[in-house]
């Protein structure tokens, strides 16, 4: 047997959130590759049909559904739409987040909420809407999208962070829940990966790419990883293809590290 093979996703669909940019669009692609189904879930709806766009030229199955994850009603449709497309839904990638970032002593109710809805009750939602096709199923793998923000506290990353601990711990619950059916639930605490989540920090007041800050930035996280490199979003992608696929079989219940090593204050 090719060892490879137990990495195949041929026959299988799955939906994934935050897929018109970075590491969700990265994740629909190397599915896509893998041989999945896959249902590219954004708010970015032209992101998302682009997408979905261009992994349908490159041969593979895919299309695009525009999701706002804090409404529970539209991760429903989501996974719907893999039924209704594919027949199934083996792997629910809940990947999109945004940032929160400023002073707790300083932050707003409206920016607490914010934070919340999107980046954990968006993902609880979809573990739920998910839960609801792969229970009857008895079968799926669902990926939840931490932050290596859970590692070690940062100033004014507070609320994010707060957000992404709770999906961990969302994560290592509902393992346990759904372990008798046969689904695997884990996490991904992903290190520094350049993306439009990051480029924020790297923008002047026109919005373009500062060129210094940029540089600045990249050299800063090299330094925080022992291996010197920063992370693409590849780097999240086969980590994700790994836990969807049958080679990760026991694995559930984990929060998952690709970081290069790094570690803050380094
Ligand atoms: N880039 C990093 O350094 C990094 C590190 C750790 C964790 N993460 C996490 O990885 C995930 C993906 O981030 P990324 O870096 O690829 O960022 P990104 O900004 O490139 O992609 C995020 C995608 O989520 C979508 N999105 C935002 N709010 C949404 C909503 N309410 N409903 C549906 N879609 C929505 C955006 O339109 C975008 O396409 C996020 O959860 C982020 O917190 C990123």
């Amino acid at each position: 047997m090719n060892p490879l093979d137990v990495f195949k996703l041929e026959g299988r669909s799955a939906a994934i959130t935050g897929a018109a940019s970075g590491i969700g669009r990265a994740t629909a692609e190397v599915m896509a590759g893998a041989g999945a189904s896959v249902v590219v879930g954004d708010l970015d709806d032209a992101g998302a049909e682009a997408v979905a766009k261009g992994i349908v030229e490159n041969g593979g199955r895919a299309v695009a559904q525009k999701i706002d994850i804090s409404k529970r009603a539209e991760l429903d449709a989501l996974v719907d739409r893999a039924v209704s497309e594919f027949g199934r839904l083996d792997v629910m990638a809940n990947v999109a987040g945004i940032a929160a970032d400023g002073l707790i002593a300083e932050a707003t109710e409206e920016q607490l909420d914010k934070a919340i809805a999107v980046n954990l009750k968006g993902v609880f939602f979809g573990c739920q809407a998910a839960m609801r096709v792969m229970m009857p199923q008895g079968s799926g793998s669902i990926i939840n999208v931490s932050s290596t923000a859970i590692d070690a506290p940062a100033a004014r990353y507070g609320l994010y962070a707060m957000t992404k601990a709770a999906v961990a711990m969302l994560t290592k619950t509902l393992a346990l829940e759904a372990g008798r059916y046969g689904i695997r639930v884990n996490a991904l605490a992903p290190g520094s990966t350049i993306t439009s989540f990051t480029l924020r920090h790297l923008q002047g007041a026109g919005g373009e790419v500062d060129q210094s800050k940029y540089d600045a930035f990249v050299d800063r996280m090299k330094k925080q990883s022992p291996l010197g490199m920063l992370g693409e979003p590849e780097d999240q992608a086969y980590l994700i293809l790994y836990l969807a696929s049958d080679a990760a079989r026991w694995c559930t219940g984990q929060v998952w590290r690709a970081n290069g090593g790094q570690a803050f204050g380094a």
